[in-house]
C-alpha cells in the first residue's frame, strides 16, 4: 500500500506511469469512454481549506473510474470527537483511499501512518504534490515533452511551487525562481532537490526579468495563501514588484505559456491581460486535474505496474 503525501514519494517512472495512465484515460474520456478500473472502490475527502479543483476533480474521478466518494464535513469532528489516530484506523477500515487538504502537513503524515489504506495530500501548508502533477502533465502536453525545458516561478516559494520544483527535478525540467527577500525556497527543500535529483538545474533570483528568460512555462500564484491571510497588506507591499504582466511575458520569449494553479487574485499576482491570453493554460491545467487525478488513483488503487 502506498501514500501520495509529497511528489518526492515517487520516483521519475513512476510519475511517468501515472502520465500514461492518465493520457489512456483521458482519451478515453474524450471518446466517450468512462473505463470503469476502480469498480465498488470508496474515496472519503475530508478538507480543513477551501477547495473546488481538489475536490470536485477527485470526486468526477473516482465516480468515471466506477467507485464513489464521500465529502466528509465537520460533522465527522476529525480532531474533536476522537484521537486522530483512532478517527484514521476506524475510517481506513471502511474507505479505500482518503484525500485530506490540512492546514498543517504534519496532519496528513500523522493520518497516512496510522491508516490501513492510501492516503492523498490535496494540499497541505507545505506541498500540493497532485497540483505539481497535473502541471507537468500539461506542460508535456502542450510542448510533447518535459527534458529540457525550463519553468520560471514568479512569486512566493510556496505549496505549489515546492511540489513543481520537485516534479521538475525528478522529470529534467530547469526550475528558475524569482521570489523576493523572505519568500524563497528553505534549505531542507533545497537540500531534498539535490539530494533526489542531483543533477537537475535550480536557480534562484530576485529578479523576474532573469528567472523568465528562455522558460517555456511562467508559474505564479497568489501571495497570501490560505491561512496567510493576516499577512495580506504586507505581502501586496513585498510582492508588488513581481507581478506577471504581458510585458514579463513577452521577456520570456515566442511560445511561452502561462499558468495559475488557481485561484487567481487578478490584478494582484497577475493580470487580466495575461490570465485571457492566448498563451495562458489555465483552463486546461485545471481541466487536466480530473485527467491525472484518475491516473494516480488508478496507479494507487490498481496493480500500481
Ligand atoms: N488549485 C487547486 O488546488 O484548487 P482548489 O483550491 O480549488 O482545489
Ligand atoms: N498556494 C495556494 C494554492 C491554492 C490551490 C494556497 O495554499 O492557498
Amino acid at each position: 500500500m502506498r501514500h501520495l503525501l509529497n511528489v518526492s514519494d515517487l520516483t521519475t517512472n513512476e510519475i511517468l506511469r501515472i502520465f500514461a495512465l492518465s493520457d489512456d484515460l483521458k482519451a478515453k474520456f474524450r471518446a466517450g469512454v468512462r473505463e470503469p478500473l476502480l469498480p465498488g472502490r470508496m474515496m472519503a475527502l475530508l478538507f480543513e481549506k477551501q477547495s473546488l479543483r481538489t475536490r470536485v476533480s477527485f470526486q468526477s474521478a473516482m465516480t468515471h473510474l466506477g467507485g464513489s466518494s464521500m465529502t466528509l464535513g465537520d460533522d465527522v469532528g476529525f480532531g474533536k470527537r476522537e484521537s486522530l489516530a483512532d478517527f484514521t484506523r476506524v475510517l481506513s477500515e471502511m474507505v479505500d483511499v482518503i484525500v485530506m487538504r490540512t492546514k498543517k502537513h504534519q496532519t496528513v503524515v500523522d493520518v497516512a501512518s496510522h491508516a490501513a489504506c492510501s492516503v492523498i495530500n490535496g494540499l497541505t501548508d507545505q506541498s500540493h504534490p497532485c497540483q505539481a502533477l497535473a502541471d507537468l502533465f500539461t506542460i508535456r502536453e502542450h510542448f510533447g515533452r518535459l527534458e529540457g525545458l525550463k519553468l520560471a516561478w514568479v512569486g512566493d516559494a510556496n505549496n505549489v511551487a515546492r511540489s513543481l520544483a520537485m516534479g521538475c527535478a525528478l522529470l529534467g525540467v530547469e526550475f528558475a525562481v524569482a521570489s523576493p527577500v523572505g519568500y524563497d525556497f528553505d534549505k531542507p527543500l533545497l537540500g531534498k532537490l539535490k539530494q533526489k535529483a542531483p543533477t537537475s538545474k535550480f536557480s534562484a533570483t530576485r529578479d523576474p526579468l532573469e528567472a523568465v528568460r528562455g522558460a517555456a512555462a511562467i508559474y505564479t500564484d497568489v501571495w497570501a495563501s490560505m491561512g496567510q491571510e493576516a499577512e495580506q497588506d504586507k505581502r501586496r507591499k513585498d510582492f508588488a514588484d513581481y507581478q506577471v504582466t504581458g510585458k514579463l511575458m513577452a521577456a520570456a520569449g515566442q511560445g511561452a505559456v502561462f499558468m495559475h494553479c488557481l485561484p487567481a487574485r487578478r490584478g494582484e499576482e497577475v493580470t487580466d491581460e495575461v490570465m485571457d491570453a492566448p498563451y495562458s493554460v489555465v483552463v486546461e491545467q485545471a481541466a487536466n486535474r480530473m485527467h491525472v487525478q484518475k491516473g494516480i488513483l488508478a496507479w494507487l488503487l490498481g496493480t500500481q505496474g
